[in-house]
């Protein structure tokens, strides 16, 4: 059967994708933050998943305001690299797992959570920079991936608590896949920032901490995080973190922290990146 092992949140910043693709990892401004990724990378290329389910949220890149989808999971072959603006990045083609990708599709639906469907999905800076992140500059990624973008664009966003929930529903669905596939789940985004208006370049540092601790320590918490408050506590794009509780949500209960990196600033934005496993 399918074990669906571990989790990582992460930072998706495009900065971040930037400094890759143009060998800027090693400057004086990035150095820290990439330093810290060293560990991660590591884990990867130790534990080896098959299949990397990444919730992430599309920057008006697959979708527009003409199309505002809340759930859509990608069931293609593969996904091309979107074009943002300056071309598309310079990264491998992302992968799918049709088979599952379908087969949790079906098990949502039925569980009441109605997806959007996703045959064609060009894949922004919000899951490709975790790549990145996560894996360097490869060929070839090492995983297949099944893409899940979340609307934290444009409100109304889905709350925290159905965030988490359909995290569950996902591992069910995972849990119940007749293949012996190893299968990561990432919520992608945040932590705190807030790219525009007077608070433009907020950071708070106590309250990314205290998420990180609390994503082991007291997940009722974060369950119960309002928009408000991610606006007020985490700044206008805050709201991305919801997608580390469908992370979260796909865990056993007592999942633990096996790697933490914290550091302000990436860009706008306060990076952190948590690795999260299964007992
Ligand atoms: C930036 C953009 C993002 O989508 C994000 O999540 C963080 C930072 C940026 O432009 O700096
Ligand atoms: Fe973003």
């Amino acid at each position: 059967m399918a074990n669906l092992f571990a989790g990582v949140g992460t930072s998706h910043v495009p900065g971040i994708g930037a400094a890759v693709d143009h060998d800027k990892t090693q400057l004086p401004y990035w150095k820290p933050l990439f330093d810290g990724y060293g560990p991660a990378r590591e884990w990867m290329e130790r534990e080896k998943p098959d299949v990397v389910i990444i919730v992430y949220n599309d920057h008006a890149s697959a979708f527009s305001l003409e199309l505002i989808p809340t759930f859509a999971m990608g069931v293609a072959a593969e996904f091309q690299p979107a074009d943002e603006g300056y071309g598309p990045r310079q990264v491998p083609v992302v992968e799918g797992h049709p088979e599952l990708a379908w087969h949790i599709c079906e098990s949502l639906i039925m569980d009441e959570f109605d997806m959007t469907i996703a045959n064609k999905m060009p894949v922004d800076h919000g899951l490709t920079v975790p790549l990145s992140i996560m894996c360097g500059q490869p060929e070839a990624w090492p995983c297949k991936v099944i893409p899940l973008a979340v609307n934290v664009i444009q409100y109304p966003q889905p709350r925290g608590s159905r965030c988490f929930a359909l995290g569950k529903a996902i591992r069910a669905a995972v849990d119940s896949f007749d293949e012996d596939l190893k299968v990561a789940v990432w919520g992608t985004g945040g932590m705190s920032h807030q790219l525009q208006g007077e608070r433009a370049g907020f950071v708070n540092e106590p309250f990314d901490t205290a998420f990180l601790n609390d994503l082991t320590a007291d997940k009722e918490r974060l369950i119960n995080i309002g928009h408000t408050e991610y606006m007020r506590e985490a700044g206008s794009e805050g709201a991305e973190l919801v997608m580390w509780l469908i992370m979260l949500g796909a865990l056993d209960k007592d999942a633990k922290e096996v790697y933490r990196h914290y550091h302000v600033p990436a860009s706008n934005t306060a990076a952190g990146l948590i690795i999260l496993e299964n007992p």
